[in-house]
Formats: structure tokens, C-alpha cells, sequence
């Protein structure tokens, strides 16, 4: 069994280092686009788009780069399984938590210039999402670690509780993508360098999506 585990790390090896230089990308192509052509951010600000800025930076780091990285830790990190729990639910709060910010900052941002509320799909799919992330960390936490269910009840929840992770993983990508059309659109966005930047993190961030799934679902295969 432990030879199964190490054999298949070795296998994931490169689609996970793969994975985790596309999320550096992510991040690094992000903070470009924000800092070099949307001039940065500010929690209080006159400059209102500014706070706005919050908003994809603390998605993006949360709940893609973050939960994503979450999502592989069991094949990535080569520590007891007590451990890579832990991190695997240290990454998740921290996911939770910079997400909830991000969505409180855009509400912030609507308020001050009197902009109306959950009126599109990204907002619609984007709240649902972050409601089903912390319903799925509480199911996981219960389940899993405190006060933790019978062993064969995890056995018997563990195929959902993958199930349910990768579906909410697809809603975040899919709140992102549109995120980032809508950004696109507001700021009429043609054929310039920003496009071009913008374009860009969708497709890194599809990518991302993409392998998060193929190394999860690999590794439950050789399980
Ligand atoms: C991936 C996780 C994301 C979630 C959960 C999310 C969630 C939300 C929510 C709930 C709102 C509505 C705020 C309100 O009604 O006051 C919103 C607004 C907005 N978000 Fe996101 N967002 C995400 C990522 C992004 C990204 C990457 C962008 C790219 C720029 C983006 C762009 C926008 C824009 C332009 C608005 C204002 C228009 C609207 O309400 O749809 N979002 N987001
Ligand atoms: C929103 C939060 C969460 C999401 C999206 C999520 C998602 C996932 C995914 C996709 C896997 C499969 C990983 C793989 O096998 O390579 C997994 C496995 C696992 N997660 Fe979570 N998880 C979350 C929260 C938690 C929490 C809070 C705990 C409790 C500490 C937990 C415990 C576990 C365990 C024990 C496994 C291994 C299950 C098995 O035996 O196959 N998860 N999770």
C-alpha cells in the first residue's frame, strides 16, 4: 500500500509541479494586470475602483490558487496523512477566509457608488459557490476531523465528500472566467495588452482547473 502511494507520487510528480508553476503564473499575471493597468488597490479609497481591485486579486489567491493547492496536497506533500489533513484544512480556512473578503470588499464597493446588488450570473454562481465552499469545509471538518465519524461512515462519505469538492471547484472556475468576461466587457477591452493580460488568466486559470481535477481524480483511481 505504502509502495502503491509512493509510486503513484512519483507518477503525479510532473502534472503537480506543472500545477503548481501554472498557479504561480496565475498569481504573478494578476498582480501585473491590477498594479500595471489598474493602479493597485485600497480598502478606503476616492478612487473607487481601487477597492474594486481587491476583488479579483483575493478570489484569485483564495479560492483558485489557495483551495486548488488544498485540493492536491494529498499527492503533493510527502507527509503523514494526520499532516496533510491539517494542511489540506489550513488551506481551505485560508481559502474561506480570503474569499469571504474578497465578496465583502466588491459589496463594499457596490454600496459606496450606489451600485444594485446580485444582479448578474457571476454574482449569482459567486455567492452560491462561496456558500457551498463553507458547507463543504463544516461537512469535512465534521466528518473528518472533529468530533470525526465512524470509520466506515468517512469510508462511505469520503467518494462524496471528493465529489462534492471537485463540483465546487468547477463553480469556482467557472465564477472566475465570468468574472473576468464581465471586467473585460465594463472596461470595453479590445485588442490591447490588457486584453491580451486578461485573456490570459482565464486560460491559465482553466488549466489550473483542469490539472487540480486530473491529479484528484488520478489519485483516487490508485487508491
Ligand atoms: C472566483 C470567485 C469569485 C466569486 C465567488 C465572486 C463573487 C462575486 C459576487 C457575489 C459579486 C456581487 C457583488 C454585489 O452584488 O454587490 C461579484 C461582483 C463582481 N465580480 Fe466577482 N467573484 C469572483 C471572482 C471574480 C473575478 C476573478 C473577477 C474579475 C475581475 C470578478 C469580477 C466581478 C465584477 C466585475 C463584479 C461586479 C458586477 C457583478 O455584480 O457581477 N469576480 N463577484
Ligand atoms: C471547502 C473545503 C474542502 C474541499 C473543496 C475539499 C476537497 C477535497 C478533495 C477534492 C479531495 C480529494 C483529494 C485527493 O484524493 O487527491 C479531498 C480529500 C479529503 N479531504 Fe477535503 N475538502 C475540503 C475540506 C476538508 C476538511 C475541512 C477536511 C477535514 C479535515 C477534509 C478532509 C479530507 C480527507 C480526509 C480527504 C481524503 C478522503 C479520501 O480518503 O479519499 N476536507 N477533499
Amino acid at each position: 500500500m505504502a509502495r502503491d502511494r509512493s509510486s503513484s507520487r512519483v507518477t503525479l510528480l510532473l502534472p503537480t509541479i506543472f500545477t503548481h508553476l501554472i498557479g504561480l503564473s496565475i498569481t504573478l499575471l494578476t498582480l501585473y494586470w491590477l498594479v500595471n493597468f489598474r493602479e493597485g488597490f485600497a480598502f478606503t479609497s476616492h478612487v473607487k475602483f481601487k477597492i474594486f481591485n481587491l476583488h479579483p486579486l483575493l478570489m484569485i489567491l483564495g479560492l483558485i490558487i489557495f483551495s486548488g493547492e488544498a485540493m492536491i496536497t494529498y499527492e503533493a506533500i510527502p507527509a503523514t496523512r494526520q499532516t496533510v489533513k491539517l494542511i489540506h484544512l489550513m488551506f481551505h480556512l485560508i481559502a474561506l477566509g480570503t474569499g469571504t473578503f474578497g465578496v465583502y470588499v466588491v459589496f463594499k464597493y457596490h454600496n459606496e457608488l450606489n451600485i444594485p446588488h446580485m444582479y448578474t450570473l457571476h454574482s449569482w454562481i459567486g455567492l452560491s459557490t462561496i456558500c457551498l465552499f463553507g458547507l463543504q469545509l463544516l461537512m469535512g471538518f465534521v466528518t473528518f476531523l472533529f468530533p470525526g465519524a465512524k470509520l466506515a461512515t468517512r469510508a462511505r462519505l469520503a467518494p462524496w465528500h471528493v465529489f462534492f469538492g471537485l463540483v465546487i471547484f468547477v463553480m469556482v472556475i467557472v465564477t472566475a472566467e465570468t468574472g473576468l468576461t464581465e471586467k473585460f466587457i465594463f472596461q470595453k477591452l479590445k485588442q490591447g495588452q490588457e486584453a491580451l493580460v486578461v485573456n490570459f488568466i482565464g486560460l491559465l486559470i482553466l488549466v489550473f482547473g483542469i490539472f487540480v481535477g486530473l491529479i484528484v481524480v488520478l489519485s483516487q483511481r490508485r487508491k
